[in-house]
């Protein structure tokens, strides 16, 4: 900031309200939602959609479930009344869906607006107008009579005109727009005024949208402000309070959270927050955010990745990866100790038979919303252990023992320096390939045998007789051995002819179930003569064979 520009700003003149109770407040069910994608959001486009775009986003908020839909400005422009025509002509519009178009307090304004949407089954008429102390004084150079006068005024035409148009369903909306730069008692005055015009009843009320049209104040102040307006209103019943919240302080979904928790009924606002300036408020994390806690949100956004294909292609702005639910990198772990907890929250999860979701770090179960739990973990240079494991599981089915995780933690930690990015899960496998699966310098198989097997009822009168070829180096050795076990008899052949002593420390073996379901994956510890702890790893369609790869592996290790 520039130095002492401070002082050109003064700080949101607090309200006295010390009766507000939505602090004990939860939100237990959905608001009525309207998406303003095609008004208000189109409207804050660089390059404002076309008819093909509106129509592909229109039907998108249909399948989302939005029953009011603000369609557009018809009176402001030409493409938007064409659009509205177009969906009531094409008869695109279903039967539960409400198309909400907005219109200044303007005679001339109004009636073009009714025109465009003649023939609709149910319409919601959309009623502006700043009553801001800012505007009043600066702009419209108006007092609070002539700012009421102007908005009883258009009232009073829409009502005229609603009664000319007597096949569709009209319901009113009134909007003091700068709700949040007016005054709080001018504010209801004026709402009340419209309302005396319209005459609304409990079964039919107005909606009373009260737009925090620039975010000028703290969430809780505008919580503050809708949960007096609600408590002091005439006749609250005959109202839906709705709410309309910008971002220009980044808080727009906290402000309508706790406008909700204050007594609003329904809420404005766009998929993903686009919208003027910093954009309205994100109706997707507001959703999630309540489907979160339990609270179905009534809108359908289980296949986010549509909502993210469909909003930039007719916006024109990505969603940006670290976008709440629905950015690229939101599922995905990155630091070792998150990936670790991660890995273990998915298995006690898939275990418990509560059937609730409980995984640190990660709020929502990627799946709820159409993605996969194969993307929760990427490997950069921050990663551990656990996540490594993780997604060598996930991956390619190679279950680790534990125990060997760190070792091989540590050597894709070399690797993810030395690429200076984020590895691919093909090279994770690479790693895996080269140091444990390729490693045959200086021991190789060239053939194993065996000869003979006795299997006794009493363990110790088992087994069993090898022979196999080695390459050492350069050269190959034909050995033989005899052991209670086909590994047993090699180790002890190999011992004796090729590689000193060593002891088998800890053995593990599974099917692999991913890749090829017909092969078995042995990992060996073994502590060589010198005391060094060494894993191998060796994967055959026979286990046996599998397992002395796995010495081998063992042997040659280098890590
Ligand atoms: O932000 C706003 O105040 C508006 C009104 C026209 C409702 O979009
Ligand atoms: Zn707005």
């Amino acid at each position: 900031m520039k130095t002492g520009s401070v002082k050109k700003y003064k700080a949101y003149a607090a309200m006295d309200f010390s009766s507000r109770t939505w602090p004990e407040k939860t939100i237990t069910k959905a608001p009525m939602w309207c998406s303003v994608d095609l008004r208000d959001g189109n409207q804050a486009l660089v390059q404002p959609m076309n008819l093909k775009q509106k129509i592909e986003l229109f039907e998108l908020l249909v399948d989302v479930g939005f029953k009011d839909i603000e369609v557009g400005f018809p009176s402001a422009s030409e493409v938007e009344f064409e659009f509205c025509r177009t969906l009531i002509e094409d008869n695109l519009i279903p039967a539960d869906v409400s198309i909400q178009v907005l219109t200044p307090a303007r005679e001339s304004l109004i009636k073009k607006t009714f025109k465009a949407v003649e023939g609709a089954k149910k319409v919601v008429m959309h009623l502006y107008n700043s009553t801001s102390t800012l505007q009043r004084k600066n702009v419209f150079k108006m007092n609070r009579e002539e700012i009421t006068a102007l908005g009883v005024e258009g009232a009073r035409v829409i009502k005229e005109e609603a009664e000319r148009f007597s096949a569709t369903d009209f319901r009113f909306e009134y909007s003091p727009e700068s709700f949040t730069g007016t005054e709080l008692d001018f504010a209801m005055h004026i709402c009340e005024a419209v309302m005396d015009v319209w005459e609304p009843t409990t079964e039919r009320p107005v909606i009373l949208n009260l737009p925090a049209t620039v975010e000028l104040a703290t969430p809780n102040i505008y919580a503050d402000q809708i949960e007096w307006f609600c408590t002091n209103l005439k006749n609250r019943d005959f109202a839906i309070v709705s709410l309309h919240a910008h971002n220009d302080r980044g808080c727009a979904v906290a402000a309508t959270e706790l406008a909700l928790m204050a007594g609003a009924d329904r809420v404005e606002g766009t998929l993903f927050g686009n919208g003027e300036r910093t954009g309205n408020v994100d109706l997707v994390t507001l959703g999630l955010n309540m489907f979160t806690q339990g609270v179905d949100p009534n809108l359908d956004l289980h296949d986010i990745n549509r909502l993210i294909t469909v909003s930039q292609q007719v916006t024109d702005i990505p969603v940006h990866v670290r976008h709440p639910y629905a950015g690229e990198l939101v599922y995905t772990a990155f630091s070792g100790s998150h990936q670790d907890a991660i890995s273990k929250g998915m298995e006690s999860c898939k275990n418990s038979n509560d059937g609730l979701w409980a995984v640190p770090y990660l709020p929502i179960d990627p799946t709820d919303v159409g993605r996969t739990y194969e993307s929760i973990i990427r490997i950069n240079s921050q990663s551990g252990k656990g996540g490594v494991a993780y997604l060598m599981d996930i991956e390619f089915g190679l279950k680790m023992p534990k125990r060997m995780h760190p070792e091989f933690g540590r050597i894709i930690q070399q690797v993810t320096n030395q690429a200076g990015r984020e590895l691919k899960a093909v090279e994770l496998w690479n790693a895996f390939e080269s140091t444990y699966l390729l490693n045959n310098r200086p021991y190789g198989l060239e053939s194993f045998n065996v000869v003979k097997r006795h299997i006794d009822n009493d363990e110790k009168a088992s087994f069993a007789e090898i022979e196999a070829v080695i390459i050492d180096g350069q050269n190959k050795k034909s050995i033989k051995g005899r052991g209670n076990g086909p590994l047993d008899a090699f180790c002890s052949a190999l011992k004796q002819d090729v590689s000193g002593d060593f002891s088998l420390n800890r053995y593990h073996e599974h099917a692999l179930s991913v890749s090829s379901s017909s092969k078995a994956v042995a990992y060996i510890e073994i502590i060589k003569e010198d005391g060094s702890v060494k894993w191998g790893v060796g994967i055959d369609t026979d286990i046996i064979v599998a397992s002395i790869k796995a010495v081998l592996s063992s042997l040659n290790s280098t890590t």
